[in-house]
């Protein structure tokens, strides 16, 4: 049995509407189970008994939302102090309106997130190109679920966007089973 918990931030349900489809991937993966769990109420315990984390923030001036750095610098540096996380399995999702082409700050709020999970020593995984929805909803560090058109008119989250958070749910499940319990690193 591998366990991925989900932690995410909100304040309009777009990034709750990408965990709930995250979610779903890691639940059709068979031996997979998905908890999900919104960053204030996340607990170290909650952290510790997971295989795999998967972590999803709205894009906030081009940041994460301050819910998920709380979390990392008041729940996760206690676990960084110990190396309590180290390898086990880790991934990113966020949600933006978006401001032009560039994506809002997407890949800056998923790198930041990925780096923290470095540094947690967690082992990262990415969307692969060929990913179903991946041209609409990714870039190569995770889904990206997009609530806004280009005028910043909020149409909300589309198909290819779910698909693409859907199958990163899966891809952190399929991992997390084959290592049956996170790695041991060479010492
Ligand atoms: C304070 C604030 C700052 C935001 N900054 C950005 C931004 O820099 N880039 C972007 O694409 N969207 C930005 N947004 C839009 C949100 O990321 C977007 O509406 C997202 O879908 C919200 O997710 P939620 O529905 O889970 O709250 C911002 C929203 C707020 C409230």
């Amino acid at each position: 049995m591998a366990r991925v918990i989900i932690v995410y931030a909100t304040d309009y349900g777009s990034t709750k509407k990408m965990a709930e489809a995250v979610a779903e991937g890691v639940n059709s993966v068979d031996g997979a189970e998905a908890v999900l769990k919104m960053a204030e109420e996340t607990k170290i315990n909650d952290l510790l008994a997971a295989d795999a984390l998967i972590f999803g923030s709205p894009v906030h001036m081009g940041s994460m939302d301050y819910r998920m750095k709380m979390l990392i610098d008041k729940v996760c540096s206690g676990l960084w102090m110990k190396d309590a996380l180290t390898g086990k399995v880790g991934a990113v999702f966020t949600t933006g309106s978006g401001f032009g082409n560039s994506g809002g700050g997407a890949e800056l709020t998923q790198l930041s997130m990925l780096s923290n999970f470095a540094e947690l020593g967690l082992l990262l995984i990415p969307l692969p190109k060929n990913t179903p929805g991946y041209a609409k909803a990714g870039s190569q560090w995770g889904p990206h679920g997009r609530s806004a058109d280009e005028n910043l008119k909020p149409k909300g989250l589309n198909d290819d966007q779910l698909v693409a958070a859907r199958h990163h749910g899966a891809n952190v499940a399929t991992v997390a089973l084959k290592l049956g319990g996170p790695l041991a690193f060479a010492k």
